[in-house]
């Protein structure tokens, strides 16, 4: 029974490292898909409009299970190229950062140009009759990364 000590966490780590590539692959798209736009449109309430419609029918695209057709309330679009924010996750461009809930994730050494697109509608509202409001920023932001790749970003 020892002897199968061994082969079987191997076998396990190897289902782990099968199983957990794809699902990084996959947050990581999304990650993009979702908070990184290199050459906004814009900075206004039209540009948080247009590509929130943009971003949530795509999501509902990529997902097998997709939920009800309707606003996220708060999302925030980081206009920089991906190795910039890749970069928080190392030492040159980033430091821990522990979230109001515990969590160990990345604050950037240096500031980024944001636009954080917030619902102005009421939850539930379907999608196609969203409306966003705009908030744009020049700060620090906090992701969690997985291996070198940013996974989500923290909305404050
Ligand atoms: C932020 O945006 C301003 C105005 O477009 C630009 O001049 C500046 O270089 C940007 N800064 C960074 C760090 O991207």
């Amino acid at each position: 029974m020892a002897l199968k000590g061994p082969p079987v966490l191997l076998l396990l780590a190897a289902a782990l490292v099968l199983l957990g590539a794809p699902a990084t692959a996959d947050q990581y798209q999304k990650f993009l898909l979702q908070h990184v736009d290199a050459n906004p449109t814009g900075r206004n309430d039209k540009y948080c409009t247009k590509q929130m419609h943009y971003v949530l029918n795509e999501l509902r695209r990529l997902d097998p299970n997709p939920g009800k057709n309707t606003c996220k309330k708060i999302n925030t679009f980081i206009h920089a190229n991906i190795n910039a924010i890749r970069a928080v996750c190392t030492k040159g461009g980033g430091t821990d950062y522990q979230t109001k809930s515990n969590q160990i994730m990345r604050q950037s050494l240096h500031k980024f140009n944001i636009t954080t697109c917030i619902c102005t509608s009421r939850e539930g509202t379907p999608l196609k009759k969203c409306k966003y409001q705009t908030a744009a920023d020049f700060r620090m932001i906090v992701i969690a990364c997985n291996d070198g790749f940013p996974m989500h970003f923290e909305e404050s």
